[in-house]
């Protein structure tokens, strides 16, 4: 197994309700390195240009609104296999899919507002990284 670096987003529903303390605290504790992270908020463009593979899908702009309706915490996450290992840490999209353990399961409101994100796949994390930080911060 190699060393790979990942995107994580904990989401506008995670801050609002103060989760993001427990939810970093599993990161850790599950042997992710935090490599970079920051607080901010999306603005409308910053958002359609993260999710622009998901624009045709009818849930695109409720989606968009919900990214940029609080601030998120983006996070660049390095360990083994941790593209993988991020997915299965967040658990299904949809919570109530979600294996028990898991982040989404523990944490989630539902399909939209599911606190967190992750790079789906190398491709994935390789632009969702740089879309959050620059050479400089990682
Ligand atoms: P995420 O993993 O960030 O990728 C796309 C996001 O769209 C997803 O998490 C959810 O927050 C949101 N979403 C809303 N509805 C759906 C849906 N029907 N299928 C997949 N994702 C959805």
């Amino acid at each position: 197994m190699t060393t790979e670096r990942t995107l994580g987003l904990i989401k506008p529903d995670g801050l609002e309700r103060g989760k993001q303390g427990q939810i970093l605290d599993v990161i850790l504790k599950k042997g992710f390195k935090i490599v970079a992270m920051k607080q901010l908020r999306l603005t409308k463009a910053q958002a359609e240009g993260f999710y622009a593979e998901h624009s045709a899908r009818p849930f695109f702009a409720s989606l968009c609104e919900y990214m940029t309706s609080g601030p998120i915490i983006a996070l660049a996450l390095e360990k083994e296999n941790a593209i993988a290992d991020w997915r299965t840490l967040m658990g299904a999209t949809n919570p109530e899919k979600a294996d028990p353990g898991t982040i989404r399961k523990e944490f989630a409101v539902d399909l939209e507002k599911n606190t967190v994100h992750g790079s789906d796949s190398s491709q994935s994390a390789h632009r969702e990284v740089p879309y959050f930080f620059s050479a400089l911060e990682r």
